[in-house]
């Protein structure tokens, strides 16, 4: 079947299996491995994009889902004028070691600090709750959202 689906702010038509999953279609037909591929059973969140603005695990979706939608991955934070500040945080304040979760985690990250600027260290756990980190202990990871949102707030400030 053929579906066109909008990643990262273009138009891709690809012709896909009616069982192929997301989370391939991004990888293995778009060549966008920057989101991983972990568990394959909605564990461990290293998939999360976003669909239609909402983080998902590419995992549990079906390409076909998505023809007609829009979806946002990892390779979308940078743009010309540098590091997304979530991206900037994580390198800051070292909140990857393997770096195999950072994907999701960045997305994630990236989902609650649009919506909620000043997020709680609670907050940031409950959003990262569906997502599994074997290196860092998590502690890395929510200074680093944190951070994030402090380093919005001042470039906001300075804007
Ligand atoms: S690969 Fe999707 S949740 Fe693990
Ligand atoms: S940094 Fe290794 S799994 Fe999170």
């Amino acid at each position: 079947m053929q579906i066109t689906v909008t990643v990262n702010g273009a138009e891709r038509t690809v012709e896909v299996e009616p069982r192929l999953l997301l989370v391939h279609l991004l990888r293995d037909h778009l060549g966008l491995t920057g989101t991983h591929w972990g568990c394959d059973t909605s564990n461990c969140g290293t998939c999360v994009v976003w669909f239609d603005g909402t983080p998902v695990k590419s995992c549990t979706v079906l390409a076909a889902m998505a023809d007609g939608h829009e979806v946002r991955t990892v390779e979308d934070l940078a743009t010309a004028d540098g590091l997304d500040p979530i991206q900037q945080a994580f390198s800051d304040h070292h909140g990857l070691q393997c770096g195999f979760c950072t994907p999701g985690m960045l997305m994630t990250g990236r989902w609650l600090l649009d919506r909620n600027p000043d997020p709680s260290e609670q907050e940031i756990r409950e959003a990262i709750s569906g997502q599994v980190c074997r290196c860092t202990g998590y502690q890395n990871i929510v200074r680093s959202v944190r951070a994030a949102a402090e380093l919005s707030q001042v470039k906001g400030a300075r804007a």
